[in-house]
This record gives structure tokens, sequence and C-alpha cells, in this order.
């Protein structure tokens, strides 16, 4: 890879500062936005460039955001937070003797993207300046450093908003925290770089001015796109930032083949991938690690975590954690499905339905009312209304194991442990614990399994053809 180009490069991401404005106990860089830590966003927009060494500058709560970033990058300490400028000479013993260029970036501008570093760092490469800096145009460019053009339209200095004239405040052009420089020429900058300034900090925008005094050009790339650059200083930025990295997650799933009805009610995670034709119906959230098939319906009202479901499932107001769901599940509406439960192929979970740690097997039904915790439930069942396991004794839980093709009537309370039989009947109203289990008779109610099979193959087939028409004609 380093091959392909001859320079080497090294990103400096700065987290040190206090995030005064945050009001928080944790690291600003470590909140989350769309579900990622905005540090992890920083990390990720490097990932598609040839970066040699990431460097973090950590300082406030250090260890937090070491411990977060691992083996990802290289954290060094800033003790006293003394300004930007003084972060990025943290790194400089690191620095001494490399030729290549260094990217420095601000750990809470979470939505930068690859493609504008990269153009960053090719724009300084192919003009042969010392630093280009990327910018941008705000309307309301409060509280951003404002950026004076030369003559020449290259870069005279940043000048602070606390240090500026009434000429440069009106600027709306910025500087957006984010730089790619020659080594060499930002080492020696460094040097001269002094805290004669409003807030008595270590500017590393002083290194613009600089940077011209000894001769050298200095570059812009303005980013067309503002949104992509927004610093986050407070809780109101972090909502402004989550509104637009929010809409760019939806647009790129979108453009990937997936509906989504209303995308001012929806809210999916950075993370989470989505299959080509599924349909995102209002009010839905869709969080974590999520993965979702091909050709499901999910919404309205859904809220999803750290879930994976498979093709052509169907999910109405729900919520579903830490749970699976195999091909043409149905779930709900008001579902409950809680972490370890996987819902097998053809699997359905109706009405009022809560479930926890449970395998519900290929076909299996539990239409209405219950709740099963802790239990295997064997394929083609039937769990009628108002079941419950009884898994919590008040000190442990024990597992519910039914066998295949069993029919539990509705009102029963299943006192685990307890295992029910293949084929087993549960008239309604029972109360099955492990004696009474061995005792209930087995295929009374319900055709035998096999005669089922013998149907079901046939029926089956029909049934999803039918389905599956239904599904498209609704579209
Ligand atoms: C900085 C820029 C400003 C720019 C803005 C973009 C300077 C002097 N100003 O201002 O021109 O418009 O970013 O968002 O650079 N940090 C450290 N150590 C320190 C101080 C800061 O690591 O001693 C880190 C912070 O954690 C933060 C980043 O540097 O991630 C920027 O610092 P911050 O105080 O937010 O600077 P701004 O005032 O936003
Ligand atoms: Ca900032």
């Amino acid at each position: 890879m380093a091959s392909r180009s001859r320079r080497k490069l090294v990103a400096i991401i700065l987290a040190a500062g206090m995030g005064t404005r945050m009001n928080s106990q944790i690291p600003k860089v470590l909140h989350s936005i769309c579900g990622t830590p905005m540090i992890d966003h920083v990390l990720a927009s490097l990932k598609p460039l040839d970066v040699s060494q990431i460097y973090v500058v950590t300082g406030h709560l250090h260890n937090m955001v070491q411990k977060h970033v691992g083996h990802r990058a290289r954290c060094i300490l800033q003790k006293e937070r003394l300004g930007t400028a003084h972060a990025v000479m943290m790194v400089r013993k690191h620095l001494q003797g490399f030729d290549g260029d260094v990217l420095v970036m601000c750990g809470d501008a979470p939505l930068i993207e690859a493609e504008s570093l990269r153009s960053l760092v090719q724009r300084r490469r192919s003009h042969h300046t010392a630093c280009a800096v990327m910018t941008t145009n705000l309307g309301e460019p409060t509280g951003y450093g404002r950026v004076v053009r030369n003559r020449d339209n290259t870069v005279r200095k940043i000048v602070e908003e606390k240090d500026t004239n009434t000429y440069e405040e009106k600027i709306n052009e910025i500087n957006t925290g984010t730089y790619c420089f020659d080594a060499k020429a930002l080492l020696r900058a460094l040097k001269d770089v002094s805290n004669d300034n409003a807030q008595k900090e270590y500017y590393l925008t002083d290194v613009v001015e600089i940077l011209n005094e000894y001769g050298e050009e200095v570059e812009a790339q303005v980013a067309e796109d503002p949104t992509e650059v927004i610093g986050v200083n407070s809780r109101r930025d972090m909502a402004m930032a989550e509104r637009y990295l929010r809409r760019r997650i939806l647009n790129r799933i979108m453009d990937a083949g997936v509906t989504i009805v209303d995308p001012a009610t929806t809210y999916i995670d950075h993370d989470v991938s989505i299959g080509i034709d599924t349909m995102i119906h209002p009010f839905t959230i869709i969080q974590g690690n999520t993965v979702i098939g091909e050709s499901c319906e999910i919404g309205p009202a859904v809220t999803m975590r750290d879930s994976r479901i498979g093709n052509n499932v169907r999910v109405r107001n729900a919520v579903v954690e830490e749970a699976a769901a195999d091909n043409d599940v149905t779930i709900g509406p008001y579902a409950h499905v809680r972490p370890g439960t996987l819902l097998r192929r053809e699997s359905r979970l109706g009405t009022f339905v809560e479930v926890a740690r449970t395998d519900l097997g290929e076909k299996a039904q539990i239409p209405h009312l219950s709740y099963l915790g802790d239990a295997h439930i064997g394929p083609e069942c039937y769990i009628a209304a108002g079941t419950m396991t009884c898994n919590y004794d008040g000190s442990s839980t024990h597992r519910t194991e039914v066998g295949e093709n069993a029919f539990i009537g509705a009102n029963s309370l299943l006192v685990a442990p307890v295992r029910v039989a293949d084929g087993a009947q549960a008239p309604h109203n029972s109360l099955v614990d492990e004696s009474k289990a061995e005792k209930l008779s087995t295929n009374a109610l319900r055709p035998s399994r096999k005669r089922s099979r013998k149907t079901a193959a046939g029926k089956k087939s029909s049934r999803t053809r039918k389905s599956s028409t239904k599904k498209k004609s609704s579209r």
C-alpha cells in the first residue's frame, strides 16, 4: 500500500480539550452521534487513507479515551491544555526526522468524510505548499476562526473569533480545524508560536501566519458542504450534527435500494446495514450493529437494536433487542423480543407477546398475549393465548423445553424447569410442571406430525406464493 504514494502520512487527532460547554462527566469525543462515539467517526474517516500512524492527543479523562481507542491509535497525553498548537507539540518528538505529511484534525468534528481528507492531502502534495487547510463558508460564522486571504488567494492567517477586528469578524470563510502540513514546515513553525492572544493559548492557527512570514504558501480547500465540517462544542451542536449525519445515513440507505417512507421520523445508526427492497415505515429506530435482510417490512413504530434479521421479515410496533430472526418471520404488532432470542424460519410472534432468551422453532407460533423466558420451543409448536413460562423462582431462572409440534392450550403455565415432549397436548388452563408434563397426552388435539408434515409441504408453497404476490401488489 505504502508504495503507491511515496510520501508517508501520519494523522494527529486533537482530543485533549475539557469540552467545558458539554457539561459532562465523560470526554467530549466519547459522546455518540448516530450511535457512534465522535472519535470513532473521525478514526473511520481516516481508514480509507494510507495513514501509517494515528496519534490522538488526550488530556481531560485521558484513561477513558485511551481505553476506548485501544490499538487503533497511539494516545499521547497533553498534561496541561495550553492550546491546539501546544497539543500538536506533544507529538513533536515522534515526528523528528519524519519527511512526509501530517494531517491534523479535531476529535470534535465527527462529520468529516474520507474523500475530503484525501483531496486535502492531494492538494498540498500537488501544489507543494507548506500547508493546506480545510475551510468552509458559513452564513453564521460565530465561534470559528476566520480565514484571511492574501491578494493571490492563498491564506494569510486565521484569526480566532476573540482576536478578530470588526473587519475580520464579518468574514464568512472559517477554519474547520482540519489541516494537511508538510511535516518539516510544521515542526519549524511550531517553535515560533506564542500565546500572545486573547485566550493566552498556543493556537495552531498561528502556524499559518508564521509560514507566510517564512515565505511559504498556505492554501485553502473549501468544503462545499458546510455540514461536513461542523465542530461540536455543546449538546446543541451535537443535536445539529446528529441531524446532519442522520440525513446522510438515510440518503445512503435509500440510494442502496431501501424505501424509507418518512425520513423525518426514522432514526438509523451509522453501522446498520439493510438489504434491498426492504421498507422502513415511520417512527422507527434502528440502532447499533443491526443487520436487516432484503424485502422486509420494518415498522411503523419499531425500535430495534443489535439484531440480525433475515429476508422477508415483517416487524410492526415492536421492540427487538440483541435478537435474531430468520427468513419469513412475523413479529408483532406489540411484541417485545428480548436479548438472546432466536426466531427461526417462518415462526410468528403475535400481539402482546414477550420473549427472552428463547429459541422458537421453525413455523412455531405464539400469536397472542404470552411470555416465554429461557425456553426452547420446537418446530411447528402452537403456544395459545395467555401462556406463560414461570422461569424465575425468586432466586434463579430455569429452562423450559417444548418438543416439536406440541400444543400448549390457552392460559397455561409452564413451571420451569420443565420438559414437554414432542407432539404433547396441554389442554387450556394447564399448570404444567415436571411431573404433569410426563402425563400429557400426545397428538390428541392436533393432526399427527406426520400428517401435518405431508400437508404442510403442499400448503406451504401455495401460502408463501400467495403472500409474496400479495406483498408485491401492495407496493
Ligand atoms: C478551533 C480552531 C478554530 C476553528 C475551530 C473549528 C484553534 C486555535 N482554533 O477552535 O480556528 O474554527 O477549531 O472547530 O485551533 N484541544 C487539545 N488541546 C488543547 C486545546 C484543544 O487537544 O490544549 C483539542 C480539543 O479537544 C478539540 C480541538 O483541539 O478537539 C479544538 O479545540 P477547541 O478548544 O474546540 O477549539 P475551537 O475554539 O473550537
Ligand atoms: Ca471546537
